[in-house]
């Protein structure tokens, strides 16, 4: 281990036998970031991701292309590259060889390889809030087949409600139902969204919220060597069929509505532990807090923090794992702005980007991703502005100049 314990931390030579080393599994925009945190600290490394030349592969030390949930794969490689620290970047992995690996191995496991383990199935994370924490969620109920699901929808959910396969992310497979005639269609697309095939999914109340807000929380070592929790300003934002298109932060919240989101937050991440920063998703009605879900790691909708805090939650995440200290403070009111595809092609090119770039305040991150599908996220759009009203209007504009051709 090139790490001491506690606070005498020290960061070797990367590429050399002191380096610390880091491993991302998974390796897509956000996970770019996360590197791009580690590389400026000197810390070497890792990138892992399904296929060549992610986004977090072409500014790494090393990338290899695996199936993450594949666990003799997985195994093989931690073996391999013998990392300090395995940091998650997404959910489909096979967890199992996380938590050996934490038991038996030399890497650590960010945050935990149990919450890893919890949060990669709705089902796990969802008992866990509702029935051991107790938190406030929709009505919520499981089934592994469409009788099954009949049964959970008529016997207490109802309609309207929100079908989703239990494995899954960025909306996908996840469909809302006015009616009983309608949970066939939402159980066979959840089975065609679903990452990994087990069947099971989650039938959840809809809840009619004024607005839903992403409360990234960090977990960082504080002076005294122990755990301190800290809350960036809450982020707004807006999701399309499950999928975010804006963010902005400050999101305005009641003093009310802000004390319970803190509560809940420092609640589930508490109990999940270790060292990093969560992005916990909450549903907020008048002074109500609703709990949704939690990333144990960077939010897409926190890419907004990449103009509007002085350190980003990439940043953050990699300060906490390091055992750094970390600053939550904000910049400046900011916003950002999804950048689709829109067109099926390897190779794109991105035009307009002279106008977008002129837009006051404004930046941008294109992801370099290798293949463009109509609806993959191939960058964002940012902006500051005085306040979130300017910030999103200039994020927005952003984006719609960015324009994705064939060549
Ligand atoms: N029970 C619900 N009531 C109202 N809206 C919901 C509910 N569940 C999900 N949504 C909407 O769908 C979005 C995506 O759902 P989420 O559970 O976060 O899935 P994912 O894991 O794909 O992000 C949420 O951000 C919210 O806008
Ligand atoms: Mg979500």
């Amino acid at each position: 281990m090139a790490i001491d314990e506690g606070i005498q931390m020290k960061i070797g030579t990367p590429l050399t036998a002191n380096a610390i080393r880091v491993m991302l599994l998974g390796s897509g925009e956000l996970g770019k970031e996360v590197i791009i945190a580690f590389q400026r600290l000197g810390v070497e490394v890792i990138a892992v991701d399904r296929y060549a030349n992610a986004p977090g592969h072409q500014v790494a030390h090393r990338a290899h292309v695996i199936d993450m949930a594949n666990a003799e794969a997985l195994r093989a490689l931690i073996e391999q590259e013998q990392p300090d620290y395995i940091v998650p970047e997404i959910e489909a992995i096979a967890t199992e060889v996380l938590l050996e690996v934490e038991q038996h191995g030399h890497s650590t496991v960010i945050p935990t390889a149990q919450a890893t383990n919890l949060t990669m199935n709705r089902e796990g994370i969802r008992r866990l809030a509702a029935e051991e924490l107790g938190l406030l969620t929709s009505r919520y109920g499981f089934a592994d087949s469409l009788n099954a699901l009949q049964v959970v929808v008529d016997g207490g959910i109802g309609y309207p409600c929100i079908i989703k396969p239990v494995m899954s992310s960025s909306g996908k497979g996840q469909s809302y139902v006015n009616s009983p005639e309608e949970l066939k269609a939402a159980w066979a697309y959840a089975q065609s969204g679903a990452r990994v095939d087990n069947g099971q999914v989650i039938a959840e109340e809809v809840i009619e919220f004024d607005f839903e807000i992403t409360l990234l929380t960090v977990r960082a070592r504080g002076q005294s060597g122990h755990i301190e929790t800290h809350f960036c300003e809450p982020i707004g934002h807006i999701q399309e069929q499950g999928d975010y298109i804006e963010s902005w932060q400050p999101q305005p919240l009641s003093a009310t509505a802000w004390r319970l989101s803190k509560e809940m937050a420092l609640q589930v991440t508490q109990r999940l532990g270790g060292q990093g920063l969560f992005g916990v998703e909450l549903f907020i009605t008048g002074d109500r807090v609703c709990f949704s879900e939690v990333s144990p790691r960077p939010h897409d909708t926190g890419m907004v923090t990449l103009v509007s805090q002085h350190q980003n939650e990439f940043e953050l995440h990699a300060r906490a794992i390091l055992g750094l200290p970390v600053d939550v403070n904000m910049r400046s009111p900011g916003a950002s702005a999804v950048i689709y595809g829109g067109l099926e092609k390897q190779g794109i090119a991105f035009e307009g980007v002279v106008e977008a770039l002129s837009v006051p305040g404004s930046d941008l991150r294109l992801f370099g991703k290798p293949e463009s599908y109509i609806k993959r996220r191939m960058g964002v759009a940012l902006a500051y502005g005085k306040n979130i009203t300017e910030a999103r209007d200039r994020a927005k504009s952003v984006a719609s100049k960015i324009k994705p051709v064939a060549n």
